[in-house]
């Protein structure tokens, strides 16, 4: 069955204007645009208008910059997310927000399908349309681009044909997403892994090999989240946007990947992240300063987790709602302040304090102060290591050249 109403969403690039046209002549539906602004810093205005000169009956455009940060970057900041080890997500993270908003204008409005511009190849179809099926499972999906031939030629054609409003001539040769937690480039010349990514790529950050003083930022933080720069309380987004442009200024946040795609493709991008990157360095600084060590080991491997969950689109799902109440009851306490120096392309922690510190002078120190009982280190080292002194023993009585952790014996 057609649906009579879709909801689109809607980025304002060519392949979205013109699906709009393509979906509307296809199923003979009505097509209602919804652009999220989540801080690309796009004039979203003109992005509306342009929605409705390309057929759309309806264009909304949500400001979810706020929610953005709140509600997905906090806890993303709190699981330390970093995938692969140097990701932040920062596509992933926008998705199930986008998602979420289609699904409820797809409510206001009852529509029933929902449809967005991504090709087959990417992981973003799959956190859409995975995101989509957790929150209306009745919703039908289209995906004009991946499914009913849309190509890049087609699509031009097609706005030459209908005279769309759609700059297609100065596109540049990357393919790219950006919000408040950073941007993304891939194709041209970056799909050759060995060419060194061109200085126009980078548009959040300075070449962080011109010299230049460095800076300083002092961000404090409460129960795992910032809440403020240099002493000033700020919303979140609002503070991840100053430290966009102070650490984009120092050249920190570049970010060169081979990514494993979800597909199975090994992709290779170039990201620029300056807050993120400054944020995630701090967070981390303060949570070695104020977690219990077990609690701290442990937490390495949920953060790890948490990352290829959000990256694989399963942002609603169950294992992502459980170790989000474990982040945030491991989050608590991780408060206080973090003094991080801005230079030459890297955001580097120089100084933490914390009300809540574990950090004990006392028992750290090996000056006049020193209130650590080292006589109790003797028996606690001999019980410690008793275990395996037990064992290679056994090994050394059997002779098991597989063990291999005896030292072998004098040649015979
Ligand atoms: N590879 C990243 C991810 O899957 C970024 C994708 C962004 N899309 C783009 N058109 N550059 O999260």
């Amino acid at each position: 069955m057609t649906p009579s109403r879709v909801v689109l969403a809607y980025s304002g690039g060519l392949d979205t204007s013109v699906a709009i046209g393509w979906i509307a002549e296809r199923t003979g539906a009505e097509v209602i645009a919804v652009a999220a602004d989540v801080g690309q810093g796009e004039d979203l205005t003109a992005i509306r208008a342009r929605a409705l000169a390309c057929g759309a009956v309806e264009s909304h455009l949500v400001d979810a910059r706020s929610e953005f940060a709140d509600d997905f970057l906090a806890p993303a900041l709190r699981a330390n997310v970093l995938y692969q080890d140097r990701y932040p997500l920062l596509s992933a993270l926008s998705r199930p927000l986008i998602a979420r908003h289609l699904v409820r204008v797809a409510r206001e409005k009852g529509a029933g399908a929902v449809a967005h511009g991504c090709t087959g190849k990417g992981n973003d179809q799959v956190r859409f349309e995975v995101a989509v099926g957790a929150l209306a499972p009745d919703l039908a999906v289209l995906a004009p681009v991946r499914d009913s031939g849309m190509t890049r030629d087609k699509a031009i054609a097609f706005v030459e044909e209908k005279g769309l409003p759609v700059p297609v001539t100065r596109s540049s040769p990357y393919s790219i997403d950006q919000n408040l937690w950073g941007r993304a480039a891939e194709c041209g010349v970056l799909e050759d892994p060995w060419a060194q990514p061109p200085e126009e790529v980078f548009q959040h950050t300075a070449d962080p090999t011109t010299p230049r003083q460095p800076d300083e930022v002092l961000i404090g933080f409460a129960d795992g989240l910032p809440v403020s720069l240099d002493g000033r309380p700020l919303p979140l987004a609002a503070l991840i946007g100053e430290l966009n442009v102070r650490a984009g200024a120092h050249g920190v946040g570049r970010i060169d990947l081979v990514e494993d795609r979800l597909v199975g493709i090994k992709s290779r991008e170039v990201y620029e992240c300056p807050a993120a990157v400054t944020l995630l360095a701090a967070h981390r600084d303060l949570e070695d300063l104020t977690l219990e060590r077990d609690l701290a080991r442990f937490k390495r491997s949920v953060d790890q987790r948490w990352a290829e969950l959000v990256y694989d689109g399963l942002w609603f799902s169950p294992l992502k709602r459980a170790l989000d109440a474990f982040l945030a009851d491991a989050s608590r306490n991780v408060s206080g302040e973090v003094r991080v120096r801005l230079h030459g392309g890297t955001a580097q922690v120089v100084g933490r304090r914390s009300p809540a510190s574990l950090y004990d002078f006392s028992l750290a120190t090996y000056d006049a102060h020193d209130t650590f009982d080292q006589g109790l280190a003797k028996g606690f080292v001999d019980l410690w290591g008793l275990p395996t002194k037990v064992w290679a023993g056994r090994e050394a009585r059997l002779g098991d050249p597989l063990a291999g952790a005896a030292p072998s014996a004098s040649p015979a």
